[in-house]
């Protein structure tokens, strides 16, 4: 086994050179890790606030010393502890201020926010250290120094013959214990990884001869929580040496890399799809199979046990009453009854402790539900819904099944009075998925009473669906969707016009049935078709003729189903979203997403997989879309059409 830094005496080298983050990836999956060395981005995002907190926290550590407060507050005798910890929180939101104005036009309001609390936690944490090593007999400057030695170390670790480097966010003393830290600040995901990697950085600084017990700083709620994380013993390192060689041969792409141990990990996974067109699924599909709802006693416990932990959050409420909760397939429905005077807010703030306490893999989804709050518990057991659960029978005309609502009622959307809908989500949340089961819905209609067009610029995901059932061949080419579109603004519209005028009707369902079918336009991937225009004109002339169906189709029964992954307004203006008054979120990045979509936060917190929040009308209802599998397509459309 190595026991050299690189400083140290030449070894053998395999020229393999992670980063330590690359390698703490790898400890929750090997693809994964590999995927991050291409450039996608593996972790959802926590709305860009993680870097200016590091630069706040290193900032203080470089510079604190001399704040003037800070200064004052570390000679004064006796120790004053409040002046103490007000110098520091003045000292580190100076280091917050400088930055604020630089970002604040990249983040979300609520992220600044959010950013300020982390910044304001950061304060006591780094406080408690200051105040212990004043208690330990140390004054001034030298106090700050022993407290806080360096903060973006680099570091360097060599692994039987594989280079790893990085560079850690703080080593820190607690004087008082004796206890020396390395600490890694995590605003986004404190999991496995997290662990490995500053497991990492004190395994880098041991062999270097120096001590420091491996600490995660991470955000829960609105807190800061502290985590001592187990450091490496010997069979650990020896087991890492071998990990990094495996890994080395994986990068050079002389191993196939396994998938995650932990298949969780990849229900979640934002390069899901990526690695199964290259290593093929890591889920089965009986895996999407309905397990039963969990029986009465289970909701009655896990109700008690939510109770104990709203209060313990310093949540004021009634008994829970396990038999007013709606067992929906994807979350529990518990209804709360708060005592007077108690705030909604205050359950809000919470959901991110309750959802540790719980075990639950997101915050529950708060919101008013008559008398009571509704809080969304995540089922351990989730049911998917299979298509053929989707009752096609109950739609009339242009509706088409969303999914199952929490009371399991087929929620339903009437394309003819929707008229168009907007459908975002993150990667893997199910947006395509739905795009198929409604295209599957509609062809239930003959062709005289509806027609479908295709654009799916990823090209891999409407494959199957081929003429005749459609309109026209899908359309894959941005160039081609242009045309499309401007031939629908330019033809198909005014020869509908002029049908309705010569009819005397003002709208398209006032004719003869037959006379005039239903035409709906669904475009995937609507961010991306945009992005793909090199040509400003070309683009402005695509989301102009977009805009002008939006506000003039619904008359000749034109409709348009967009869906994108980012709903930002580069994505989809905000001219074009006006326009689209029906919404369906699935599973989105951060709550500023989701108030971009919904108006309102809430769609951060679903499951993903077809968990969906409807927005129509100002109401909002969750539910669960039914899932397509590719032989559900194949067997739909060899039997073809009514
Ligand atoms: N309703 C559902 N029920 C069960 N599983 C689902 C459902 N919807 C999606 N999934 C699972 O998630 C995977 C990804 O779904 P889908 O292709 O619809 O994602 P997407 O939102 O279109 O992602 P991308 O933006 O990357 O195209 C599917 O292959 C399927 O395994
Ligand atoms: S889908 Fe699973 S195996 Fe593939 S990269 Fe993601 S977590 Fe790893
Ligand atoms: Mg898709």
């Amino acid at each position: 086994m190595s026991r050299q830094t690189l400083d140290g005496p030449k070894r053998r080298s395999s020229g393999a050179r992670f980063s330590v983050t690359e390698l703490a990836i790898a400890a929750r999956c090997p693809r994964q890790m590999l995927f991050a060395r291409e450039g996608y981005r593996v972790v959802e995002g926590d709305g860009g606030i993680g870097q200016t907190a590091h630069a706040v926290l290193a900032g203080f550590v470089t510079r604190g010393a001399t704040h003037p407060l800070v200064e004052e507050a570390l000679a004064r005798r006796p120790l004053d502890e409040s002046m103490l910890l007000t110098a520091i929180t003045e000292g580190l939101y100076r280091e917050f201020f400088d930055r604020a104005s630089g970002i604040a036009s990249a983040v979300a309001a609520q992220d600044l926010v959010r950013l300020g609390r982390i910044v304001f936690d950061l304060s006591s944490l780094l406080g408690e250290l200051l105040l212990r090593a004043r208690r330990s007999g140390l004054t001034g400057a030298e106090a700050f120094a022993r407290a806080f030695e360096a903060s973006e170390r680099r570091v360097e670790l060599d692994l039987d013959g594989v280079e790893v480097r990085g560079s850690l966010d703080l080593l820190c003393r607690d004087l008082e214990r004796k206890q020396a830290y390395v600490f890694d600040l995590k605003t986004g995901l404190a999991d496995v990884a997290a662990e490995e990697q500053v497991r990492l950085y004190a395994l880098a600084l041991q062999r270097a001869g120096e001590r420091f017990t491996p600490a995660l700083a991470y955000v829960s709620g609105e807190k800061i929580e502290v985590k001592v994380v187990t450091p490496l013993d010997q069979d650990g390192e020896r087991s890492l040496e071998e990990r990094a060689r495996e890994l080395a041969a994986m990068a050079e792409g002389k191993k196939t890399p396994p998938p995650a141990l932990d298949l969780q990990t990849c229900r979640t996974c934002p390069v899901q799809k990526p690695c199964w067109i290259r290593w093929g699924r890591t889920l089965r599909d009986e895996e999407a199979e309905t397990p039963s709802p969990p029986a009465a006693d289970e909701v009655a416990e896990e109700a008690l046990k939510l109770e104990k932990s709203l209060r313990a959050h310093r949540v004021r409420l009634d008994r829970i009453d396990p038999l007013l909760a709606v067992v929906g397939p994807n979350v529990v429905r518990f209804k709360l009854a708060l005592r007077e005077g108690q705030a909604i807010a205050r359950v809000e703030k919470s959901a991110r402790d309750v959802q540790r306490d719980m075990g639950w893999p997101v915050p529950p989804l708060v919101c008013n539900d008559g008398n009571h709050v509704a809080l969304d518990a995540p089922r351990r057991d989730r049911e998917m819904l299979p298509w053929r659960a989707a009752s096609l029978r109950d739609l009339r005309g242009l509706e088409v099944p969303v999914g199952l609502s929490l009371n399991r009622e087929l929620l339903k959307l009437d394309l003819a009075t929707a008229p168009h809908l907007l459908v975002a989500g993150t990667t893997s949340s199910g947006k395509s998925v739905f795009l198929k089961g409604l295209i599957l819905a509609l062809l239930r209609l003959p062709p005289a009473d509806c027609q479908i067009v295709i654009v799916d610029p990823k090209m891999v995901d409407f494959t199957s669906f081929r003429a005749p059932p459609l309109w026209r061949p899908v359309v894959t080419d941005p160039s081609d969707a242009v045309a499309l579109l401007q031939s629908l603004v330019d033809v198909e519209m005014p020869a509908r016009t002029q049908k309705l005028v010569d009819a005397g009707v003002p709208q398209r369902t006032d004719l003869p049935a037959r006379s005039m079918p239903a035409l709906v336009v669904v475009i995937d991937e609507f961010a991306d078709l945009l992005a793909s225009f090199m040509d400003r004109d070309l683009k402005t002339q695509f989301i102009g003729s977009v805009q002008r169906l939006l506000q003039r189709a619904r008359a000749v029964g034109i409709h348009l189903v967009i869906a994108t992954q980012r709903p930002s307004v580069d994505a989809v203006p905000g001219a074009l979203k006006a326009n689209l008054p029906v919404r369906i979120a699935f599973k989105l990045p951060s709550s500023h997403d989701s108030v971009t979509v919904l108006d309102e936060a809430g769609a951060e917190n679903l499951l993903g997989r077809g968990d969906l929040l409807l927005k129509r009308d100002g109401s909002m209802t969750r539910a669960q879309a039914f899932n397509v599998t590719p032989q559900d397509l194949q067997e739909e459309l060899t039997r073809g059409r009514a």
